[in-house]
């Protein structure tokens, strides 16, 4: 993406849009229904991309628990979070307006939220060990945050077989078996990153100034699964390229995923599938989210699926592997380490 300054005038263009609620389908995955939840899914998967998972298996208990352990993380003193600052791997605290997503509109700075990246971990006499997408974590002194590491490993091993639950259900209704991604090539080491995300109290979003808590945006990878508090935020728009633009308001549903389909999986099914923009708008509140990307292994190789293509719609876009796809898309949105070095933060 490049990054190209806006005049004033363009600033006031992007403020003229509609707000309205959104209407998703909900997937039930306890449903014996298999064909019910394919067609729901597909449904969305044409339309938008967005829809809600719920009676996923992972208790409302537990997911308060994580949130509850998000805070307390959060909460530290800024210069304890920075201990933990984001590495090359992108593991680890990522501060108030260290990304910018959406550099059109965001004039003046970055998003206003502060992250946690945790991402998957090899044992380390695995000869992927190095691969710049497997670990190793970084995480806060056991001694401050005690049970904080156990609680965030609990949350991305189970929110990783919904994720491919989810996956199931998506390989059906592109036509394809349904353990298609489960196959090692695929998702066998899965780029899988937990992120939680705090977006401040007292910030509120201002779309004619370009202040967002999260600029508009879609995802990169396969599928996100975003838990989120209660407090309302997420906007997703359809058309990008329609004037105005149509920001739909995404209500959170208590103990469910909201999952969205990202680019790579567009990329992968041709354009069949769609990967939506999303926002974050502050309303003031502390607003609380955890995001779980799910990307396939290293060197998958991402190209046309089988049944996305025909003579009549030939595949649009050359293979790459997921890593390559990747480390560019983060490259394009988050801010250079080094400025941390020189102690502007
Ligand atoms: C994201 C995202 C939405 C939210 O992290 O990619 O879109 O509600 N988050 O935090
Ligand atoms: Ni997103």
């Amino acid at each position: 993406m490049v990054m190209k300054p806006r005049a004033p005038a363009d600033a006031a263009a992007a403020v003229d849009e509609v707000i309205r609620p959104s209407r998703l389908n909900c997937i039930d995955l306890s449903s014996s229904d298999v064909r019910e939840s394919v067609s729901l899914l597909k449904q969305a998967c044409l339309d938008c991309g967005f829809f809600y998972v719920v009676n996923h298996g992972i208790s409302w208990e537990f997911m308060k628990e994580a949130f509850e352990q998000s805070k307390r993380f959060f909460d530290l003193p800024l210069s304890e979070k920075m201990r933990v600052l984001r590495n090359e791997k992108h593991r680890g605290y990522t501060p108030l307006l260290d990304e910018l997503l959406d550099p059109d509109n965001q004039l003046h700075a970055g998003d206003y939220k502060e992250g946690y990246y945790i991402g998957v971990e090899v044992p380390e006499d695995d000869p992927e060990a190095n691969k710049p997408f497997y670990g190793p974590n970084v995480w806060p002194d056991s001694g401050v945050l005690p049970g904080w590491r156990e609680i965030m490993e609990k949350y991305h091993r189970e929110t990783l077989e919904v994720a491919r639950r989810v996956a199931r259900i998506i390989a059906l209704a592109l036509d394809l078996d349904i353990d298609f991604f489960d196959k090692p090539e695929m998702l066998g080491k899965p780029i899988a990153t937990l992120r939680l995300l705090r977006y401040g109290s007292g910030q509120i979003s201002d779309p004619s100034q370009g202040i967002f808590g999260a600029g508009a945006h879609s995802d990169y990878g396969l599928i996100t699964l975003l838990a989120t508090d209660d407090v309302p935020g997420l906007q997703i728009c359809k058309d990008r390229d329609a004037t105005p633009r149509i920001w739909e308001d995404v209500a959170p549903i208590k103990g469910a995923f909201i999952v969205n389909l990202g680019d790579m999986l567009e990329r992968w099914s041709n354009c069949i599938f769609k990967s939506t923009l999303h926002r974050v708008l502050g309303n003031g509140q502390e607003r609380y989210s955890i995001a779980y990307f799910m990307e396939p292994s290293h060197d998958c190789l991402v190209e046309c699926l089988p049944t996305c293509k025909s003579e009549k719609n030939p595949p649009m876009f050359p293979p790459i592997t997921c890593a390559t796809y990747l480390s560019q898309r983060y490259s394009d949105t988050h801010a250079d380490l080094t400025q941390y070095k020189t102690g502007q933060t």
